[in-house]
C-alpha cells in the first residue's frame, strides 16, 4: 500500500499511548515520531509498518522557546507537509501546594501546555507547513475536569491544554479540526507507580466499570478523531476513562 504524501506528527511517539498510536497509524500513514530519547524513538520506529518511511524528532519541550528552531529546522530539512498532529507528550508531577516551586511547575507547564501551543501555531503558519494541516488532537486527561490531591499543577496544564483547544478549533475551522481525548488511568510507564503496587491498583480498577484502561483504548479513539468518520466533530473533550468519571456508587 502507498502512503500519502503528507505527515503525522506525534509527540510523546517513544513510550505509552503516544508509542502505542505511532504503531495503530504506521500502517496508513507517513510519521514524525517525537520523544525526547533518540534510541527509544529509534525503537519505536522499527516496531511500526514502513518503518523507512518515518522521520524522528528529538527535543526537550521543557526547552519550549527552542521549538520553533528545531521544528523549522525538521520540516525545511526535507519535504515533510504536516496534515495531521497528536501532542501526546506529557509529564505529571504529584507535590502538595506548599512545594511546588516555580521552577517545576514552568517546566511542567511547557511540557503539558506550551509545547503544545507553539507546536499548533507553527503547524497551521503558511511560511512553514503552507496550508497542509487538517486535523490536531491533543491528549488531555480527566485530571482537566476534576481535582486530586497533589495533581494541582497537572490538572492545571490539562484544563489550559482544552482551554486552548476550544478556542483554536473555532479559530481554525473550518480548515483544521481540533479535538481533546481525556484518559482515565492507563497502563504505561507514567502510572507504574500507582499501578505497580498491587493494592492501590485493586482500589483504583474498583472504581473503573469496565476496568483500568490499556493504551490501545485510548490510541483507537485518537485514530477515530484523525479519521474522515469525525468530519463533523472539532472543540469536543472526549472522555476515555472506562465509565471511572460517570460511576458514583459505592
Ligand atoms: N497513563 C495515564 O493514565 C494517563 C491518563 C491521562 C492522561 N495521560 C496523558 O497521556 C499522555 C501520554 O502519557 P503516557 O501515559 O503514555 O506516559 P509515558 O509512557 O510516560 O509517555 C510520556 C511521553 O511524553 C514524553 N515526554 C515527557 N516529558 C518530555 C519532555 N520534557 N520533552 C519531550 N517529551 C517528553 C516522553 O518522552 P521520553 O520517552 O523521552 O521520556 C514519552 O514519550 C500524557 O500527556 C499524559 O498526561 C495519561
Amino acid at each position: 500500500m502507498s502512503l500519502p504524501k503528507s505527515y503525522t506528527l506525534i509527540t510523546g511517539a517513544s513510550s505509552g499511548i503516544g508509542r502505542q498510536t505511532a504503531l495503530q497509524l504506521s500502517a496508513s500513514r507517513r510519521l514524525v515520531l517525537h520523544g525526547r530519547d533518540a534510541a527509544r524513538l529509534e525503537q519505536t520506529r522499527q516496531a511500526c509498518a514502513n518503518p523507512e518511511q518515518h522521520r524522528l524528532w528529538p527535543f526537550d519541550l521543557k526547552k519550549v522557546d527552542q521549538i520553533e528552531a528545531s521544528l523549522t529546522e525538521l520540516l525545511k530539512s526535507g519535504d515533510v507537509p504536516v496534515e495531521a498532529c497528536v501532542c501526546c507528550a506529557g509529564a505529571v508531577q504529584v507535590l502538595p501546594l506548599r512545594q511546588v516551586e516555580l521552577p517545576v511547575a514552568r517546566d511542567l507547564m511547557n511540557v503539558n501546555f506550551h509545547s503544545a501551543v507553539e507546536i499548533s501555531r507553527l503547524l497551521t503558519a503558511r511560511r512553514l507547513n503552507e496550508k497542509h494541516l487538517r486535523r490536531l488532537v491533543f491528549v488531555s486527561s480527566t485530571a482537566s475536569l476534576f481535582g486530586a490531591r497533589g495533581f494541582q499543577m497537572y490538572c492545571a496544564s490539562k484544563a489550559a491544554l482544552d482551554g486552548f483547544m476550544r478556542a483554536i478549533a473555532v479559530e481554525l475551522a473550518p480548515q483544521v479540526r481540533v479535538n481533546s481525548v481525556l484518559p482515565g488511568a492507563v497502563q504505561t510507564p507514567m502510572t507504574d507507580h500507582l499501578l505497580g503496587d498491587p493494592a492501590l491498583r485493586e482500589r483504583m480498577a474498583a472504581v473503573y466499570p469496565l476496568g483500568l484502561g490499556q493504551p490501545s483504548d485510548v490510541a483507537g479513539v485518537i485514530e477515530f478523531l484523525l479519521s474522515d468518520n469525525a468530519n463533523w466533530i472539532t472543540g469536543q473533550q472526549i472522555v476515555v476513562d472506562g465509565g471511572r468519571s460517570i460511576n458514583h456508587s459505592g
